[in-house]
């Protein structure tokens, strides 16, 4: 199966830090923010990876990463948003590159202390549809938050002002080809992207989607303090192990 790192988008929220640099180069205690969600690809044995980058900095990523041989890879694929159309909008353009072919998408600023090796295999041997990871959180305003009606998710609200769970879909998905076809699909939300959620709830709808909560520790790094709490967290546990 083939992975897709999503790395684009201008991370506006994080200026001045982002002002001459990408998001996704900022260091994480002792590496830069990418080498971690590239790093949970390569744990869950996946050796394809397209990394979709963005903004002003994007010839950044192949002075740092290369071919990725320091991560075992024989190469690595990369691809180039315009502006920040949105989480849905970066995958969009890795339809090529997935070839029909099942595909695990992580975002960039996404980093866990263990590894979604069974996540992944469960996913393997799952016929068609999608799949997704949850977390128990204590900020779910800040993400996509499923609705469960006992233990199926009817809908994900994305930052719903009043969460309907304590969890938040983490930005670990698994989808089939027909993910290409919903993208096609989506329309602008109100801050001007296309969301994921909706992609996920396309999914959601027609029961074609299962779901696992992430053992360890996640969080994002996309804002100052969950960028603090993720060098914090990394310093003191380390992340990706096996
Ligand atoms: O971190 C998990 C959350 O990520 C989910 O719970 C939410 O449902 C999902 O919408 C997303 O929320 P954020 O608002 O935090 O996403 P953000 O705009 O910060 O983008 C996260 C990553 O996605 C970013 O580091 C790079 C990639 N991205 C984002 C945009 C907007 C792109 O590649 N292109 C883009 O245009």
């Amino acid at each position: 199966m083939k992975g897709v790192v999503l790395a684009g988008g201008l991370g506006t929220r994080m200026y001045p830090l982002t002002k001459v640099t990408n998001k996704h180069l900022l260091p994480i205690y002792n590496k830069p923010m990418i080498y971690y969600p590239i790093r949970t690809l390569v744990n869950a044995g996946i050796d394809e990876i397209l990394i979709v980058t963005g903004g002003n900095n994007a010839g950044d990523f192949l002075r740092l990463l290369g071919d990725g041989k320091e991560f075992g890879l024989r190469h690595l694929n990369y691809t180039y948003q315009e502006g920040e159309g949105g989480i849905a909008a970066a995958l969009g353009l890795a339809e090529y590159f997935a070839d029909n072919g099942k595909l695990v998408v992580i975002l960039g600023d996404n980093i866990i202390e263990g590894n979604i090796r069974s996540a992944v295999e469960s996913f393997r041997a799952q016929q068609e549809g999608a799949r997704i990871l949850l977390k128990e959180v204590h900020d779910p305003q800040r993400f996509g938050v499923p609705v469960f009606d006992g233990d199926q998710i009817v809908r994900i609200e994305e930052k719903p002002p009043v969460p309907a769970s304590s969890y938040a879909v983490i930005g670990i998905y698994m989808y089939d080809r027909r993910v290409f076809d919903f993208i096609r699909t989506l329309k602008p939300s109100e801050r001007g992207e296309l969301e994921i959620t909706d992609v996920n709830n396309f999914y959601i709808r027609e029961k074609k989607i299962a779901w696992d909560v992430l053992e360890g520790w996640w969080t994002d790094a996309g804002t100052f303090d969950s960028l603090q709490y993720a060098c914090n967290m990394v310093a003191k546990t380390g992340a990706n192990k096996l």
